[in-house]
């Protein structure tokens, strides 16, 4: 299906159930993270093709470091090896990498960190999908950061209610990414796991209940076609 009326700008993911999907399978939970790795390029390919300029994933939390350390371990080998495999191949079909979330975090490893960077630098140009990849990613610590940098660089001054309101974006990591149009989350949760708790203000909400391994086109068509229907009224009576 083509995204003819064009409203969707901005989609943001949740992908989840990798965990659950692979222990279905008498799998270990590892398995369902390589499992995804399909579903998230399908996912890219899909965008593209339907003219949907920004998409959002989240693919670790501040709150995963709580997973255990061979889940953990296995997710920042996965990142890397991922961006190894494929970057060359996102770079070609026009993706530009930016990644969402505190690189500065001594618990990441430093060939992760490295990887990241060169692929931001190496996709910076490109225009056929902006990809935000949040990965030490979390919404509270980012508005904190956000207000902590708004402060400091108006020391004595005190601000009103309004400048906050107008300036707080500036601060954030990359204050150009527009706010979702539509929160996808996958694997039947119906909660945000401070996932952009700023930026999806007045953002459309589906949940479907397939696991994040199984999702496709089929599935992405209809969670688009549910979006179109929707009516956005943003606080106006029609
Ligand atoms: C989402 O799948 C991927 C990450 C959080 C990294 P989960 O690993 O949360 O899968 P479930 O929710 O346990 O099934
Ligand atoms: C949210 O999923 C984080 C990612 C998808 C990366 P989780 O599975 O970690 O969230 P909770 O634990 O269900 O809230
Ligand atoms: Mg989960």
């Amino acid at each position: 299906m083509s995204n003819n009326k064009n409203k969707l700008k901005h989609l943001a993911i949740i992908m989840d159930g990798n965990g659950r999907w692979a222990i279905s399978r008498g799998l270990e939970r590892t398995n369902g993270h390589a499992a995804g790795e399909h579903a998230l390029s399908n996912a890219i390919d899909w965008a593209i093709k339907n003219k949907i300029s920004w998409l959002t994933v989240y693919a670790f939390s501040t709150e995963n470091w709580l997973r255990s350390k061979k889940e953990v371990d296995y997710l920042m080998f996965f990142n890397r090896d991922i961006l190894l495999r494929r970057r060359k191949e996102f770079n070609d079909k026009g993706v530009k990498f930016r990644f969402l979330g505190d690189l500065s975090d001594n618990k990441i490893p430093e060939e992760n960190k490295k990887l990241m960077i060169e692929t931001e630098l190496l996709t910076k140009l490109n225009k056929k999908l902006n990809l935000n990849f949040a990965f030490n990613y979390g919404s509270k610590t980012e508005i904190h950061e956000a207000i902590a940098n708004l402060h400091n660089k108006n020391l004595n001054k005190k601000l009103e209610k309004y400048e906050i309101e107008n300036n707080l974006k500036n601060y954030f990591q990359f204050p150009e990414i527009p706010d979702p149009d539509l929160l996808l989350r996958t694997a039947g949760e119906k909660r945000i796991s401070n996932f952009l708790l700023y930026q999806i203000s007045y953002t459309e909400l589906v949940f479907i209940e397939d696991l994040w391994p199984d999702v496709n086109e089929k599935i992405l068509d209809k969670v688009l076609l549910e979006f179109n229907n929707r009516n956005r009224t943003y606080g106006r009576n029609k």
